[in-house]
């Protein structure tokens, strides 16, 4: 892996020099029609690692949560993801080679109160990953997810310091985990080393879910 990416833009930026990229994912709001075809595009000329990372949450408990709320986060989560890939996917499949790392969470497959629609994207994802995963398999393509539980980003940034205490007393490991915590295993699902590993989710909780 070359380097890790903040952006699509950047992907596309970098891929005509033949790198090898890992990129975060876009969601639907957020993804301009030309972009998809640049990466398909790119994919053609040797995209090999995606990575989609890029999610959104709008928390409300599911009698307030409005229509928009949940076309919002199922569209960046869940069809963001399935847009990005098959932009992408291709390329992967004329090379005989990919690795497809999907970012969901504890929560899609917990659950969550106050996050019907977070939850239900992030468990379609893993639905998205062990049917690519089936699709793929056969051009040496894999497809993994991994499920951070609960860590210290703007994500989790909102959170008061009253539920933050509560969710740690939850967590066997007593602690919010990283970002390094969950790039470490994106990191070896896009490894060469993963190469018979397919379908699965990777859970990095803490063992707040297992
Ligand atoms: N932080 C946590 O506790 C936690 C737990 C479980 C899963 N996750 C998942 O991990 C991933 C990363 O989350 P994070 O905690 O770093 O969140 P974050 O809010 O810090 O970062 C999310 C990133 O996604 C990008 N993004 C959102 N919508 C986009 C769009 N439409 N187009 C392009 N980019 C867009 C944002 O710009 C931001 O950089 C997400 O998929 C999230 O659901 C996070």
């Amino acid at each position: 892996m070359d380097k890790v990416l903040a952006s699509a833009a950047e992907a596309v930026a970098l891929v005509p020099d033949g790198a090898t990229v890992m990129m975060g994912g876009f969601g639907l709001c957020g993804i301009p029609e030309n972009l998809i075809y640049a990466l398909r595009d790119q994919g053609a000329k040797g995209l090999t690692i995606i990575s989609n990372n890029a999610g959104v949450t709008e928390d409300n408990l599911m009698l307030r949560m409005s229509r928009e709320a949940w076309d919002r986060v199922l569209g960046t989560n869940l069809t963001g993801v399935f847009l990005l890939t098959q932009a992408v996917v291709k390329g992967m499949v004329r090379k005989r080679y990919g690795r497809i790392v999907n970012v969901t969470s504890v929560v899609g497959l917990m659950g969550n109160a106050g996050q019907v629609n977070y939850a239900a994207s992030k468990a379609g994802l893993v639905g998205l990953t062990k049917s690519v995963a089936r699709e793929l398999a056969s051009r040496n393509i894999t497809c993994n997810a991994v499920a951070p539980g609960f860590i210290a980003t703007a994500m989790t940034e909102k959170m008061t310091d009253d539920a933050k205490a509560k969710l740690t007393g939850q967590i066997p490991l007593e602690r919010l985990g990283t970002p390094e915590d969950i790039a470490a295993a994106v990191a070896y699902l896009a490894s060469e080393e993963a190469s018979y590993v397919t379908g699965t989710v990777v859970n990095v909780s803490g063992g707040l879910y297992m």
